[in-house]
């Protein structure tokens, strides 16, 4: 694994981006824990990207429960089909939300939270968990994010 998080000083996401994710796979790369892969991933997008809050639920015992997360303190229990990371679990899509306020049933485990991405990883076709990044600006989030984010996702998908 490496030992130092290199980040990109660019201001453009996707060059950020771009220096990160192949960080991430070799971050995971030989080692098989979920906890600690997860919590090594949630630091590293933490660092790189700046992100206001970003963390995993994960799915346990029909709700999603809070995993490692860099960021304020947050909702511990999400039931299924709540909220922007319950609707995610449900709908087995991602969720961009540009305005928090206009997305019904959204569950604010801050006020400072304006915008949001919610992506789910599979693990046997199912929802095994979803990634939650949350930004204290409106409309932070675009096709970039998602893209990048579906990379991170796909790594997560090969130590589940
Ligand atoms: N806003 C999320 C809840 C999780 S926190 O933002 C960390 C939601 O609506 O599902």
């Amino acid at each position: 694994m490496a030992e130092e998080l290199i980040i990109s000083t660019s201001t453009d996401k996707q060059e950020r981006y771009t220096t990160l994710v192949p960080q991430i796979q070799s971050l995971i790369e030989g080692e098989k824990d979920e906890i600690a892969n997860l919590s090594n991933i949630a630091a590293a997008l933490k660092q790189s990207m700046d992100f206001f809050w970003v963390g995993f639920y994960l799915v346990k015992n029909n709700e999603l429960v809070l995993g490692p997360f860099q960021g304020p303190i947050a909702c511990t229990r999400i039931q299924f089909g709540k909220g922007v990371c319950g609707a995610s679990w449900k709908e087995r899509r991602v969720i961009l939300v540009p305005d928090v306020e206009e997305f019904p049933g959204h569950i604010a485990c801050s006020s400072a939270s304006k915008s949001e991405i919610v992506l789910p990883a599979f693990k046997n076709g199912e929802v095994a968990l979803v990634l939650d990044v949350d930004s204290d600006k409106l409309n932070d989030f675009d096709a970039v994010d998602e893209k990048e984010l579906r990379k991170v996702m796909n790594l997560i998908e090969s130590f589940l």
